[in-house]
């Protein structure tokens, strides 16, 4: 694989936890938890290749319309990996970050992401930035308002300061599994400029070498940010 064209930052859509749960019969929290694992090796494959950044989408403004069975098993796994799992990937130098609006989160789910945040390293090599409860309508709306509490009329790059995402790049390319071919309101206004790349894999079954494909494709693909 080509280094160079290692994107920077990956924004990944884990769709198809409940189709891949259903194939197999079982409820969806099964599909979930399969998903969980499914992420836990892409992160670490990401940061192997060169990845700075993934940003997960695992729970969107719209998902926590969900049954309240279905919220609870995902926050049994945000207990799980933020208990679990942060420890490796702070020993590889690696760290955690939440966009979205937490507040509506079970009160001790909040505190273990912010701890996660606040025990990550500040020079971190790989950052696993979280989306929960996160819309990019809504976070672009945030920004606005703040900007215009502090009296401050935006222009060119003023939003940026403002979004959950201040301070990271833009993503490279965003990967969407599961066969939809939509951002459904994932860093909107970050992927002006982003590849798109879809596959019909479910997510539970997106593994190492679907990374590998997603990643030769957009090596391939020419960016020109809208200049000839
Ligand atoms: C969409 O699939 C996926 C989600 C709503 C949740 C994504 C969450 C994970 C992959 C695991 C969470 C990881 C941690 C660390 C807690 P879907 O259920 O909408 O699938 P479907 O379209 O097949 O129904």
């Amino acid at each position: 694989m080509d280094e160079n064209r290692i994107p920077l930052h990956i924004g990944l859509i884990m769709d198809g936890n409940g189709r891949w749960a259903k194939k197999r019969l079982m409820p969806r929290s099964y599909g979930h938890n399969a998903g969980m694992n499914a992420m836990i090796k892409i992160a670490e494959h990401a940061q192997n290749l060169g990845v700075k950044y993934l940003t997960v989408y695992t729970l969107s403004t719209e998902n926590l319309l969900r049954p309240e069975e279905e919220l609870e098993g995902l926050y049994a796994l945000f207990r799980k990996y933020f208990k679990k799992n942060l420890q490796k990937l702070y020993n590889s130098g690696a760290g955690v970050k939440v966009i979205g609006d937490v507040s509506v989160l079970p009160e001790d789910v909040q505190v273990l992401l912010r701890d996660g945040e606040n025990n990550s390293p500040k020079d971190a090599a790989f950052t696993l930035i979280f989306a929960i409860n996160y819309g990019a309508r809504s976070e672009i709306l945030r920004a606005c308002n703040l900007a215009v509490e502090r009296g401050e009329k935006l222009d060119g790059s003023g939003l940026d300061a403002y979004l959950y995402t201040h301070g990271v790049p833009d993503p490279d390319l965003i990967i969407r599994t599961g066969g939809e071919k939509r951002l459904s309101n994932f860093l909107l206004y970050q992927a002006a400029y982003s590849e798109l790349y879809f596959t019909d894999v479910l997510f539970p079954d997106f593994d190492e070498a679907e990374l590998d494909k997603a990643i030769a494709e957009y090596s391939k693909r020419e960016r020109r940010f809208g200049k000839i």
